[in-house]
């Protein structure tokens, strides 16, 4: 399954230093964060392995182009290289060596695009990583954060006047508005890119959404549509690339949160949250998770306020030459 591959340290086949450093790596994340799946073997691409301390570390390169118009376009460079460690307990050390041979190895087609990443995701709590990720010019750009199920946190002060009720298709016009000030909002502190083809994409999106029936919330105050908390329902199966991140299980998910500015601070978040994640933890799931970004000032202290804690850290550096 693994593609090319080049001599390693110690002469061993690159599949046979995977297979033991994949065996430790399941130790250390287990250590390091029970909320953590069993670790996986990373995709197919080319396998690069370096001295550690002690030990050796491994990782796999994969590359992706994202066409026009497509969904991952909105939070998503479009040339894309991305670093699987397979780290065990390989230290800073062989973190910082496989940052280095990822240098030297960024693929032309992503080193002359202008719109490029570089992206690696790792465990949150793995701090000795970040060390080396930051000094190599990485940004903890996004994380993937959890929430076990449990009642939500009570409004404090509930508005008399907000009214907070699913969503039908006739309110697609006002949830795609909200949709483009959310990635308005995050394209300043995130990932996100206002692309050209955002809002079609976003009203495809939406709209696929109502058909498989997931929930979307709204909340409206003076007959104006002033909030929306759009989400789904995924399946983390074994095998899959979402178990490599996930516990094997039913989770609920939270794909897009926003309120209308000059609304925000006002607790129409909080009510819509509240709202909503009672039917997100059906039972037997679980749990919820989302994605925000740390640099984000609201977004970053509402989600934990309301019970997410990082899992999964995304860091990145565009254009992915910027690598150091
Ligand atoms: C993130 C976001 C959806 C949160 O919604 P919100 O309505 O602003 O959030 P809330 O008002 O419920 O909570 C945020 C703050 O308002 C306070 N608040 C809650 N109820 C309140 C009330 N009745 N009156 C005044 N303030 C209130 C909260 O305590 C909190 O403030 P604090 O953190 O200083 O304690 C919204 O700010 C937003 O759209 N931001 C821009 C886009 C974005 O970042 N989206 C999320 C991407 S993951």
């Amino acid at each position: 399954m693994i593609g090319r591959s080049r001599a390693t340290p110690s002469g061993r086949a690159p599949e046979v230093v995977l297979d033991d450093l994949l065996r430790e790596q399941q130790s250390r994340f287990a250590d390091l964060d029970p909320g953590l799946p069993p670790a996986v073997l990373p995709p197919p691409g080319d396998v690069i392995v370096v001295a550690g301390e002690g030990s050796e570390a491994a990782g796999v390169l994969t590359r992706h182009s994202w066409p026009a118009g497509s969904a991952p376009l909105l939070w998503s460079a479009a040339e894309v290289t991305e670093l699987h460690p397979v780290l065990g307990s390989a230290g800073l050390r062989g973190a910082e060596g496989l940052l280095a041979e990822w240098r030297a190895r960024i693929p032309a087609r992503v080193r002359h695009a202008s719109d490029s990443a570089a992206v690696v995701t790792w465990p949150s709590r793995d701090v000795v990583a970040s060390r080396a990720f930051l000094d190599h010019g990485l940004v903890p750009l996004a994380v993937l954060a959890v929430r076990r199920p449990g009642p939500p946190v009570p409004p404090p002060s509930p508005d008399p006047h907000l009214r907070v009720r699913r969503a039908r298709e006739d309110d697609l016009d006002g949830c795609v508005e909200l949709a483009m000030h959310e990635i308005a909002y995050s394209s300043l502190v995130g990932g996100s890119v206002m692309r050209a083809e955002a809002e079609a994409v976003k009203r495809t999106a939406l709209r696929e959404r109502w058909a498989r029936d997931e929930p979307i919330w709204v909340a409206e105050r003076d007959g104006r549509m002033i909030g929306l908390l759009e989400c789904g329902f995924t399946d983390a199966s074994p095998g899959t690339w979402l178990a490599g991140l996930l516990p094997v299980g039913r989770w609920g998910y939270v794909n897009c949160a926003s309120v209308l500015p000059g609304r925000r601070g006002q607790g129409v978040g909080h009510a819509l949250v509240a709202a909503a994640l009672p039917g997100l933890q059906p039972p037997g799931a679980r749990g919820t998770y989302l994605y925000y970004n740390p640099p984000n000032p609201v977004s970053s202290v509402f989600w934990p306020r309301h019970g997410y804690r990082p899992l999964w850290t995304l860091w990145e550096i565009r254009p992915a030459t910027a690598l150091r």
